[in-house]
């Protein structure tokens, strides 16, 4: 059996993957309302071809004895073979059965949330999310795993992911930036009402395509569409596609999903296309993913080097909107903290906060220390204790998210992982890379886009996400870097005194 028929095959699978994707692309784009039946049935059909292929017998063979002989492989091809083998593993350990269980409680769930959401009355939602959880511990009984049940969980995600590095994590977001941003809130506030004033959206649209273009996201491997939300998804390096979200009444939509999405799809087209299918030509996980978007959103655009580079552009697109506001004004506009009830309306800070109670209530449902029942009423006081807001309906609070009822129980933690990581990388880029700020300030993205091509795209899941960081930057994730960009930026911003940090 050779490296190549154990290539072929994956490439195979990548084929039918990929063409689902495809069509969910078209799906949230462009798709005519009545083509939804008939699409459901298409999609359902390759997911049963796909999972077939990825679970055949004679392609578990291939891997084992390719795992067997691997002498003659490079370090490479061991470890792509050693992935599949993983993976290979872990399917198989799904039956049938559980797959079809887990299918229909995800639509009787996702209705149910639909529902409940739309009367903001949770009770609707508690039996069949009820359901979901009691096999999702289920799912992790029969997975197996080391420690705690939520590893099990946390791993589809984010492999390797552990309870313990994450407690850490969240212990120093619950002690650390909780009582920065009471000092924040303490201080002296600023005004971004500037952002809600009237922007038509064809001119958004082509200021959006600017900042694309700035970003060096390669227009002749992608293009860019609009959806309901906005997301990335990709066929091949090659042909990497975005969605972007336009509201006309806030400016704030478009510009941060558009370099979030952004910095996502150019993950997505610097991995190896000589790779494809295998694991080599992946992300290596939706915390690296997220951290290459939100390096770009947060570290990049939202900092004011960037503006400085395109806020003269800005304000000549919506002279009468911007006139009298100044690029201070429009610098400390876009990062106001403000505590607030919606996840993916938080600023960069307290949106930790958001994910921290997630953590906390998925660990906590995983091991049966709480139940579903009891959910509106926890949620509600943690938002109380860590961000000072009061929840008062369910729609606004524990019903806000899709996750749940898709039976994403793990999934939450990444969104945080991607942005301590960005931090981290960021502050290597900006050691490494000569004149990094002066280089954004001139509107020139492309040095820090070929150190990010060459330290992690091009890299796809040779490393795991531990190595990568060591590789990177020397030391395992550490959220001291979050803390200190945090502090950096947001002292200045809000006239904080403090302590000097590095
Ligand atoms: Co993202």
């Amino acid at each position: 059996m050779s490296y190549q028929e154990y290539k072929n095959r994956l490439s195979k699978i990548a084929d039918i993957a990929y063409t689902i994707a495809l069509q969910g692309w078209d799906q949230e784009t462009y798709m005519p309302e009545k083509g939804a039946e008939f699409r459901a049935q298409q999609t359902a059909t390759l997911s049963g071809i796909v999972h077939g292929m990825a679970t055949n017998a004679e392609l578990g063979k291939i891997l084992e004895e390719l795992n067997k002989n691997s002498g003659s492989l490079s370090e490479k091809e061991k470890r792509n073979a050693l992935r599949s083998l993983k993976d290979y593993n872990k399917q198989k350990k799904y039956t049938t059965e559980f797959v079809e269980l887990l299918s229909r409680t995800t639509s009787e769930c996702f209705q149910a949330w639909q529902k409940a959401k739309k009367a903001s009355d949770f009770s609707i939602y508690v039996p069949s999310l009820t359901k979901m959880v009691d096999l999702k511990r289920k799912e992790a009984d029969l997975l197996g795993y080391e420690g705690h049940p939520y590893n099990a969980m946390l791993d589809q995600y984010e492999p390797d992911a552990k309870v313990a590095d994450l407690d850490i994590l969240f212990k120093d977001v619950r002690e650390q930036l909780v009582a920065f941003v009471k000092d924040i809130e303490g201080a002296k506030q600023n005004e971004d009402a500037f952002m809600y004033k009237h922007y038509p959206k064809e001119k958004q649209w082509e200021f959006g395509l600017e900042l694309l273009k700035q970003m060096n996201y390669d227009f002749e491997a992608g293009r860019q569409d609009i959806s309901m939300h906005p997301f990335t998804t990709s066929f091949s390096p090659q042909d990497v596609r975005v969605t972007t979200k336009i509201l006309e009444d806030n400016l704030k939509s478009m510009i941060w999903s558009c370099i979030h999405e952004g910095g996502h799809g150019l993950y997505e087209q610097g991995l190896p296309a000589s790779e494809y299918g295998l694991p080599s030509g992946e992300a290596i996980s939706l915390g690296i993913h997220e951290s290459q978007s939100r390096l770009w959103e947060n570290n990049v655009g939202r900092g004011l080097s960037f503006w400085k580079a395109n806020y003269k552009k800005l304000q000549s697109y919506y002279p009468e909107n911007l006139k009298d506001v100044t690029l201070d004004q429009f610098y400390k506009g876009m990062n106001l903290v403000k505590p607030s009830l919606v996840r993916i309306e938080a600023d960069e800070l307290t949106y930790h906060f958001h994910i921290l109670i997630r953590y906390e209530i998925e660990k906590a449902l995983m091991e049966g220390k709480i139940k579903v029942s009891e959910l509106s009423e926890y949620w509600n006081a943690r938002y109380k204790e860590y961000l000072g807001v009061k929840v008062t309906s369910d729609a606004e609070g524990v019903l806000q998210d899709v996750h749940w009822s898709h039976g994403s129980i793990g999934y939450f933690p990444t969104y945080s992982l991607g942005s301590f990581y960005a931090a981290q990388f960021f502050s290597k880029a900006k050691e490494e890379v000569k004149d990094l700020e002066k280089k954004i300030e001139a509107g020139d993205l492309l040095p820090l886009l070929q150190w990010l091509r060459e330290k992690i795209h091009k890299h796809g899941k040779f490393y795991s996400a531990e190595e990568l960081c060591k590789t990177v930057t020397g030391e395992k994730l550490n959220f001291k870097y979050f803390m200190d960009y945090a502090k950096h930026k947001y002292s200045s911003i809000y006239n904080l005194k403090q302590v000097m940090v590095k």
